[in-house]
Order: C-alpha cells, then structure tokens, then sequence
C-alpha cells in the first residue's frame, strides 16, 4: 500500500480506492453531502482563502502541505497509518492472536457503535465553532481554528470511510445521519452532551481545544489498539493531526494568562475586568466548567460494555503496549471513585474496588487528567514568573458531573459534597456567571487585520511553518 496520497482522485486517499470501484461511487455519492453539510454547518466568515495544511502522505517526514486553499476546496481525504503486516491482538482474549483485516460477524454491531460515536464529535465540533471567525483575535488564530475545522471534517471522513469499506448498508446509513445530527439541535441532537454546547467565545474554543479535544486523543489513543487494523491506522493517523488542536489550545489559554497578567502587572491591580484583560478568577471557571464536561465524557466510572470491548480486543488501554501486566486483567482490581454511605446512609465522596475491566472508564480518565495537570503547570508558571501569587488548578473529579457515581449530587472544586441549596447559591462562584460570559463576549471584538493582536490576549511565540506572526494566514473575502 502506497504511503502516498493519490490526489490525481476525487477523493484522495491512499486506501487504492479506485481498485474498489462500488465504495469508490458510494463515498463519492456522499461526498456532495459532506461539502453541503460544510457549506450550511461549517464556518461562516467568508473567505477567500486560507493558509492550511493538508495531509499527503503518512510517514513519519514531510506528512503535510501548506498552501493557501479555499475552504470548500480543501482536499478532505482518507488516510490510514502504514500497515504493520506482523501486527498481532495486543490484548483481551484475542491477545497474540493477528489482528483483523475485516469485522468478525460477533462483533460488527460494537465495532459500527464505536465507530460512530467516535465519528459524531467530528463534525460536532465544526457546528459548536462555526461563528467564531467573526470574532478572532487575530489572523493567526483565525487560520488555527480553520485548521481544527477542516481536519475534524476529514476525521468525519476517516470515520465514513470504514463505516462505508466495512458495514455495508447499515454503514451508509449511518454515515448519512453523521451529517444530518447537529450540535444543539433539539431534535436529533449529537451523541454525546459535551459536543451540543456552544462555544461562543475565544476563550472557550482554547479551553475546549485544550479539555474537550484532549478526551479525543485518549479515545483515539484506545481505538489505536484496537484488534480491527483498518481502525487502529485510522486512528494512528488522526492522532498526528490532533496534536496540532491540542496545540492551539494549550498556548491559547498561555497567550490569555500571559495577557492577564501583564496587565495585573503593569496597573497594579488584581481587578483587570475593565482594562480589557479576562481576571484569572474568570479563567479559572471557564476551566473548571471546561474541565469538568469533558470528564463526563469518559462515562461512568464502572462499565461492562467497556469491560466486553477491552476482552473482545476491540478498544485497548491508553499506551497499551507500555503497561507491564498480562493486557487481560481478568484477575486484577482497581480502585475507582464512588459514593460511600455509612451506618446512617450519610453519602460521602470515596473509593471502591471494583475488577480492573469493569473500571477502564476510570484507568482513561485518570490517563486524561495527569495529562491535563500538564496545562495547569504550564499556566502556572506563566504565573509565577510573572511574580503573581494567584494559580489555577484543575477542580475535583466530584465537581460539576453530571456523568456517573457523583452525578447525583454537589461538591465543590475542593472535593466537598454540599447540599443542593448551597450549590444553587454559590454555583457562580465556581462556572462562569452571565455576567462573566458577558464580559468575555464584550472582549471578542475581531481583530482581522494582518500582524494585529486583540488586547485580551498575547501575540504567538511562533508563527505556523516558520511564518511570521503577520503573516497573511487568511484572505477575507
Ligand atoms: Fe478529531
Ligand atoms: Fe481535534
């Protein structure tokens, strides 16, 4: 198989899509649905054209173009990491055993599951984003989230492409309803609840990019392992593409703090609401709201759907291949959170054991947060060099859920259950308030002029591909 794209084709792709002429006219019949879907759900600043990377090949050197395109004629493709011919199941009851080249018949309805629900957040993400164009900060900024854009449209098409190469009708028609859910909508709404609320602010796209698409990686991270090899090279390739998001939202929520704390600096003042910075204490509840949606995204902490797919091989550990344990756990245990109640059945925020299969959910999640604690750090120490006593921190996994053993009830950042009145009374203490969105709406003036800044944010370090900052990364139309 060609690492290459082929992009003499329609569809480029490097899966020889020309040698299987009935998948090639399907996904090209889907094809104008997709541009239709990008045309009405997609981003909304018109554009002549943009300064975009496009994958052409997937080896390790030079995987990426950059070239000014216009949007609507990206070349969205389809892409699977190189095949490992000696690749064999690196766990569950499979282990050892060659991976898949096609989906057993025990297991296609969990596999297409899967796959769709990984597939819904793709282009979900597009629709949450679509007007923030209209206030960029920046030039720069506007190109990165035109970047997230197109290539969560072309994780779509990852996501389409196995849906149509490898579960026939039922595929297709599942791939017709990836584009016709929308984010928000009251009537067929996307899968999960984090990807239908809006992102209607900058500082919310860096916090989702950071938070939200950081839960995409570690569920690209676990189908990576999967036994299903079509699926596992998806996803291998995807997760080069997602470093980028991650990227844009780390130093994003960097060029805030940074921002922040120049003016704290340099007006002596905690107070910067007014002098057109974002105060940290408003950053912080974005972070936590930001934060605790995203964990509900790893589900319950206990799961026997989670637990079948790990033994089945079809969804594996976050770096499977590094844990040093027999990669079928059928004897091991783990602690996970839960609610403990005592003598009087007082609830209060514990642990419990539970087998290590049943409480996957919980081994991702914990995956998810030490690497969010990375962030924090990060954040941290913009804060401290700049002499500044306030940090950020990451609130409680009790905090806020709305998924799981602490659905049911209220705890503050700090990990202290409270009644539900107190919650009421001093939620805004902890998620952003009205009036914080509001103040945070009222910053995003957009600054679309080449090598200009907006003043609640700091420039870049680095420009994209060894571009300047004031470089034309966009042409409006
Ligand atoms: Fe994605
Ligand atoms: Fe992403």
């Amino acid at each position: 198989m060609p690492s290459t794209a082929d992009y003499s084709e329609k569809i480029p792709n490097n899966v020889s899509l020309h040698e299987d002429r009935r998948l090639q006219r399907a996904l090209e019949s889907w094809q104008p649905n997709f541009l239709n879907w990008w045309q009405t759900m997609g981003p909304t600043l018109p554009t002549q054209d943009v300064y975009l990377r496009t994958a052409v090949n997937v080896g390790r050197d030079g995987w990426a173009q950059f070239g000014h395109v216009a949007m609507p004629e990206y070349r969205w493709g389809i892409f699977l990491a190189e095949r490992d011919p000696g690749r064999r199941i690196g766990f569950g009851e499979h282990k050892g055993e060659p991976v898949w080249d096609k989906v057993p018949g025990e297991y296609r309805a969990e596999l297409q599951r899967l796959i769709v629900i990984q597939g819904d957040t793709e282009p979900a993400s597009v629709e949450q984003q679509r007007n923030l164009g209209a206030t960029a900060p920046s030039l720069y900024d506007l190109r990165n989230l035109f970047q997230v854009n197109v290539e969560e449209g072309r994780h779509l098409w990852a996501m389409v492409y196995l849906l149509h190469a490898h579960f026939g009708r039922e595929g297709r028609e599942e791939a017709e309803e990836l584009l016709h859910r929308n984010s928000g909508s009251l009537d067929a709404p996307r899968i999960l609840g984090a990807f239908n609320e809006e992102t209607p602010d900058w500082l919310s796209f860096f916090m989702f990019t950071y938070f939200t698409d950081r839960d995409g990686k570690y569920q690209l991270g676990t189908l990576k392992e999967s036994a299903f090899d079509a699926l596992s090279r998806t996803c291998e390739f995807m997760l080069k593409e997602e470093a980028h998001h991650m990227m844009v939202g780390t130093t994003g929520v960097d060029r805030v703090v940074q921002r922040t704390v120049e003016v704290m600096r340099s007006r002596d003042t905690d107070d910067v609401a007014g002098l057109g910075a974002i105060p940290l204490p408003v950053i912080q509840k974005y972070l936590n709201f930001h934060y605790s949606v995203s964990l509900d995204l790893f589900g319950g902490e206990t799961s026997t759907n989670v637990a079948n797919y790990y033994t089945a091989g079809l969804k594996g550990r976050w770096m499977e291949d590094r844990r040093k344990d027999d990669h079928k756990l059928t004897s091991d245990a783990i602690m996970v959170d839960a609610l403990s109640e005592d003598a009087n059945g007082e609830q209060s925020i514990g642990q419990t054991e539970v087998s290590a299969l049943v409480g996957l959910n919980t081994d991702l999640r914990r995956e998810y947060i030490s690497d969010c604690q990375g962030g924090v750090k990060r954040w941290n120490r913009i804060l401290e060099e700049a002499g500044v006593k306030q940090r950020l921190k990451l609130p409680h996994v009790a905090f806020n859920r709305k998924v799981g053993a602490f659905a049911g009830i209220e705890a503050t950042p700090d990990g202290e259950k409270i009644p539900a009145g107190e919650w009421e009374r001093r939620q805004g203490e902890w998620l952003p308030t009205e009036v914080d969105k509001t103040y945070v709406r009222s910053l995003m003036q957009p600054v679309h002029q080449r090598g200009k800044i907006a003043a609640w944010i700091a420039p870049p370090r680095n420009g994209i591909n060894g571009q300047p900052f004031d470089y034309d990364y966009v042409h409006l139309a």
